[in-house]
């Protein structure tokens, strides 16, 4: 699959006319069926197509499935319905439906407007890269990474990728119990354009999550065809290639990075549409968390509102008050994460991540908020600019 992909549809239209409007959604992209509201629920969860065509006979309840589909997956629906009359059309837009066509529809007429719908989804859906990164080692970063991609993906149900760029020493997949048997150097070496398909054929999934993961190089020596001299073609920025490739198929890329300033982190960070940065409260941390803060804020020219820092373990901070941490940085402290050994370590020795194996813990809600407090920023802003498209 290339990153302009084929339309993904989905059809629920009562049996006798089921294969006929599937033959004509067929020329547009690749069509899925459900026969039931939970099929198309579960499809839409999971797969998030570019269209949903409803047949207002297949389900009683079709407006009300429509307005769901609309409102919490953010999907869009095309309805088509028997009944002609000015009031079966206003209904079906007041369930938030994109269009309304009657049925018998022409198949050119059916044609065009799946057409039209599934292009502006597919060039708006474009996902967001939130880099976290971190100018002090063991400071939380990974953590983070893993569980937040983990609560955008079972609690926000959105489309989420995992990319390690810690090149040296990632443990992404680690920390989701996986031993992977590919990884972001065989993106690399792979010859020809960068293909969604390239890209996935090295990702790992766990049992536990939706998440998909791209793993970091299993030695650290093959970091350098990723971003240094080992590279197929010095030319390319292999990082780049594949960040904006992600998001092109997942509402969130998330990437979790190493204390360095090489061409691969550089690049997250410029892609990167937030930067979670994370820090400790302690003094070795905060001073080169402010050295690092002025780095992305001066030199590398980042807005402020691309930056947000993570206090991680904050209530551990032994006689530093928050504000005293704040003008330590220079820069406000936007979320804060309780301290839990007990969970964080436990988890990542059990290879599960904490929010899925100790979900109300006081560390789980914390990642749990600030994952919904991205969701608010970033999100919610889209899909109302989708709202108005269209
Ligand atoms: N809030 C927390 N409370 C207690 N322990 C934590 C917390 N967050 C992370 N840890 C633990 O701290 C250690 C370092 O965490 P992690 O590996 O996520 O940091 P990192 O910044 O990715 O490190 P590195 O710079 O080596 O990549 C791990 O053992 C992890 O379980
Ligand atoms: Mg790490």
């Amino acid at each position: 699959m290339s990153p302009e992909r084929e339309a993904r549809l989905l059809l629920m239209a009562p049996a006798h006319r089921r294969d006929a409007l599937s033959e004509v959604l067929k020329d547009i992209g690749t069509v899925r069926e459900a026969d039931t509201p939970e099929r198309v629920r579960s499809f839409a969860r999971q797969e998030r197509p570019d269209l949903v065509v409803l047949h207002a006979e297949a389900d009683a309840e079709c407006l009300g499935l429509c307005a769901e589909l609309e409102q919490s997956y953010g999907v869009r629906v095309l309805v088509i319905g028997r009944d002609a009359g000015m009031e079966a059309l206003r209904a079906a837009m007041r369930a938030g439906a994109r269009d309304y066509l009657v049925d018998p529809v022409a198949p050119g007429e059916l044609r065009s407007a799946v057409a039209r719908l599934a292009q502006v989804e597919r060039r708006a859906r474009r996902g967001h890269v939130v880099t976290i990164f971190g100018t002090k080692g063991g400071v939380g970063k990974s953590t983070l990474a893993a569980n937040l991609a983990v609560v955008l993906a079972e609690r926000h149900h959105q489309r989420v990728a995992l990319c390690d760029l810690d090149l040296e020493f990632g443990c992404a997949a680690t920390l989701f119990g996986l031993r992977p048997t590919a990884s972001i150097v065989d993106v690399c070496r792979h010859p020809g354009a960068m293909t969604l398909a390239a890209i996935g054929e090295a990702m790992s999934h766990s049992d536990h999550s939706q998440v998909d993961i791209l793993a970091g190089p299993p030695t650290p020596d093959l970091a350098a065809f990723v971003d240094g001299e080992g590279k197929r073609d010095p030319e390319r920025n292999y990082v780049q290639e594949i960040l904006r490739t992600l998001r092109m198929a997942y509402d969130w890329v998330i990437v979790d990075t190493a204390v360095d300033f090489g061409e691969g982190v550089i690049t997250a960070l410029d892609e990167a549409e937030r930067i979670l940065f994370v820090t400790t409260p302690d003094i070795p941390a905060l001073q080169n968390s402010a050295k690092g803060l002025d780095i992305l804020l001066e030199r590398l020219g980042y807005p402020q509102e691309k930056l947000s820092v993570v206090l991680n373990r904050g209530n551990a901070a032994m006689g530093l008050m928050e504000d005293e941490i704040s003008a330590a940085l220079s820069h406000p402290i936007r979320h804060m994460l309780p301290s839990d050994g007990d969970v964080a370590v436990r988890a990542a020795n059990i290879g599960m991540p904490l929010v899925l194996l100790r979900g109300r813990s006081p560390l789980a809600r914390a990642v749990g908020r600030l994952g919904g407090e991205l969701v608010h920023d970033l999100e919610r802003p889209r899909v109302a600019a989708l709202s108005g498209e269209a």
